[in-house]
């Protein structure tokens, strides 16, 4: 008997080295069509991830991993410095393609961790350690996702209710997502969640993602319009709400994607526990508060033209189009991380867990 392949049974990002090529599944032709890309060149990459057929935090990051060693990989020569020299050039216009994710240049300063510790070493070896980092930075990211699972699953009970906003799932990571993983941890438990996924205007990731691989994966969702997070917080529908995040300043303040802000403080008024997953590559202990996280602003034709068949909206209308928001940290319940939920007040505990990570890294 053969079973139909779903989303599920595909990477979100793969490497294909034979081939020199990044893989990744086209997110903006979901969920019509599923189609793999395979990009070779700088200006692929970096397209690639502007225009979000790889998005989400985790997911960039790793796109960055394999598509910083590709870029290595080209670079022709025996001697050091030049090859240094291509390699930051490389690095610097990856970076260059989205602001708020830190996990891009988190992904991107590892990297050239690897670079700067071998200089010693010839470069065929350095090539080598890049690969493997960036294989490495993968296989963390699907056993940081499933820790975040274990920890978002012990705050909710069989048969919850759970709001998520936008798309921090399995096709934003490379397995379970972040927001998604006790979801997924517990449907695998038979722990039967109902689970409402925001539409999240104007790019619809909640729609087109989140409701798709959830479906898919045969767990009970149900899609909502932004604008009903109150209406079915109010019903008493929802226990608690999941949502990703792009990055978390030092304080607990955190971006992820425009809205979600509006569902923290619906969450807030009708007393229903709002938590952040967060890996620790989206922790960003530089950066003091949510004021200090730069917010990327899109085209305005994502919010007047985009899904509709005519424009909808009066030519010459001023439109904003911030990509992100961030949640301040009085509205958070919790932060999910890999090594267990972060509380108020957060610049201590997030300090906590950055010495666990460290202990971890140490022990190594
Ligand atoms: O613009 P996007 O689709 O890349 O935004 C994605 C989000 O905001 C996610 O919630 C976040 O990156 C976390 S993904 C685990």
């Amino acid at each position: 008997m053969t079973t139909e392949k779903t989303i599920l049974d595909y990477d979100t990002v793969a490497l294909d080295d034979t081939d020199s090529a990044l893989v990744i599944i086209d997110q903006t032709k979901l969920p019509g069509k599923i189609e793999l890309l395979r990009l070779h060149t700088a200006e692929e990459i970096w397209n690639a991830i502007y225009l979000l057929q790889v998005r989400g935090a985790p997911a960039i990051g790793v796109a960055a991993g394999f598509g910083i060693y590709l870029l290595a990989k080209q670079i022709d020569t025996t001697d050091f410095l030049i090859f240094y020299e291509e390699f930051s050039r490389a690095k610097q216009y990856l970076d260059s393609s989205r602001p708020t994710a830190v996990n891009l240049s988190w992904a991107l300063n590892r990297m050239e961790q690897v670079v700067l510790a071998h200089k010693n070493e010839p470069i065929p070896t350095i090539k080598q350690l890049l690969k493997e980092t960036a294989i490495r930075i993968q296989e963390e990211d699907i056993d940081i996702c499933r820790r975040i699972g274990e920890h978002g699953l012990s705050l909710v009970k069989p048969g919850d209710g759970i709001l998520t906003h936008c798309n921090a799932g399995k096709l934003a990571t490379s397995r379970y997502g972040t927001a998604t993983a006790p979801i997924y941890l517990g449907h695998e438990r038979g722990y039967e969640f109902h689970v409402y996924a925001d539409e999240t205007r104007p790019l619809l990731q909640g729609a087109r993602l989140t409701a798709f691989e959830l479906q898919s994966a045969g767990i009970d969702v149900t899609l909502i319009c932004d604008n009903m997070s109150a209406m079915v917080m109010k019903q008493g529908k929802v226990n608690a709400v999941f949502v990703g995040c792009d990055r978390v300043a030092a304080n607990g303040d955190a971006a992820n994607k425009i809205g979600t802000s509006v569902v923290a403080t619906v969450a807030k008024h009708y007393g229903v526990p709002f938590y952040v997953c967060a890996p620790t590559s989206t922790i960003d202990w530089n950066t003091p508060t949510g004021a200090d996280i730069m917010i990327e602003e899109r085209k305005p034709s994502e919010v007047t033209d985009m899904w509709y068949e005519k424009r909808m909206a009066p030519e010459g209308v001023k439109v904003y189009n911030p990509a992100f928001d961030v949640t301040d940290a009085e509205l958070i319940s919790g932060i999910v991380t890999e090594y267990g939920v972060a509380r108020a007040p957060f610049t201590e505990s997030l300090k906590k867990i950055k010495l666990l990570k460290e202990n971890e890294e140490n022990g190594r």
